[in-house]
């Protein structure tokens, strides 16, 4: 198993889908697994998120505090992807029997106390942010000094090229709160961006999921990733009538453990787009800033190594169900 024994703790903060779920397989098995765990409403509401991240802990048999954070986003409607995780969120997997629980209701809280101690201390703490900001921005937004306690933040959201998600212009994570996105891209320098089209670029093909999953012991772990494997092959089919796997969370897992997976990226400010009738949650890349706007630099990942992304999904998986 590909090591990685960087100490810097981590948190993660989550909307409790099933590339969350595979993307926490991903630190785990490379030996990176979070410190903390705050989740957020997203691909699903904020208690079943809650539930699908305890559940994949209990899969995983790690022990991580879980904090329940936002329920809504800053601003407007809550908006939810049943169609592509499942009703559950997590395809309808079989859970494992669980004792464990929510430590609190504070995610936000926890954010401000854990990132300020880090400020203070000068130990900063890494983040990795799969769902929509919203926990974030609201600590910044009440502890302002907690920026300089976050070591690498890297988020999966938004879009490079101008192709979205949910909708044409935006990517999900992003649309589902653009204030609290337009709050971390405007204060926060040197965020690692991981956009949706370097994911839906270089989708696992089906086979290959196939042979890795064939390669691992059978049991619940593999039909547990094999349920959440399931069915991102089918949305995918249904949307590009190909037989892959996408993986944007698990992506910008990979992205934080091995920058190698980046080919290329580009260095400037990002903006979003609060408002438009059709562009709202777009994220705008200021490539050639000439209106000089003042806001720090974001490292987005434009293209990728499509057969790092492979090797460590292939180890992840293999890791997580065991050898036959
Ligand atoms: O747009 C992709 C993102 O939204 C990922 O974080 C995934 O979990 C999805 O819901
Ligand atoms: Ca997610």
């Amino acid at each position: 198993m590909p090591g990685n024994e960087k100490t810097t703790p981590l948190i993660v903060d989550t909307d409790g889908g099933i590339d969350d779920a595979l993307a926490l397989m991903m630190l785990s098995a490379h030996g990176r697994p979070p410190s903390l765990i705050t989740t957020s409403f997203g691909n699903v509401e904020l208690d079943q998120a809650t539930d699908n991240i305890l559940d994949t802990l209990a899969i995983l048999d790690l022990d991580c505090p879980v904090h329940k954070g936002a329920a809504q986003p800053l601003s407007g409607e809550r908006v939810d992807a049943v169609e592509i995780h499942g009703e559950d969120g997590l395809a309808g997997a079989v859970r494992p029997s669980r004792s464990t629980t929510a430590l609190s209701e504070k995610a936000v809280a926890v954010l401000c106390e854990n990132l300020s101690t880090a400020a203070q201390e000068n130990a900063p703490i890494d983040l990795l942010m799969l769902g929509p900001l919203t926990n974030l921005a609201l600590a910044i937004s009440i502890e302002p000094a907690l920026i300089r306690g976050i070591g690498q933040l890297t988020i999966m959201g938004g879009t490079c090229f101008g192709r979205g998600n949910i909708t044409p212009a935006a990517e999900f994570n992003i649309f589902a709160d653009p204030e609290a996105a337009a709050v971390i891209f405007e204060r926060i320098p040197l965020a690692v961006l991981v956009p949706w089209e370097p994911c839906v670029d270089n989708p696992v093909p089906g086979a290959r999921v196939d042979a890795f999953l064939n390669a691992a012991k059978p049991g619940a772990t593999h039909m547990f990733i094999k349920a959440l494997c399931d069915q991102g092959r089918a949305v995918h089919q249904q949307h590009h009538n190909k037989d892959a796997l996408v993986l944007p969370d698990p992506l910008a897992a990979a992205v934080l453990l091995d920058g190698a997976v980046v080919a290329t990226s580009r260095r400037c400010p990002v903006l979003v787009e609060c408002a438009g009738q059709h562009t709202r949650g777009a994220t705008i890349p200021v490539a050639n800033n000439k209106a000089g706007t003042k806001r720090p630099d974001v490292d987005i990942v434009e293209t990728i190594d499509p057969a790092r992304l492979e090797q460590m999904f292939e180890a992840t998986i293999v890791h997580m169900a065991g050898q036959p």
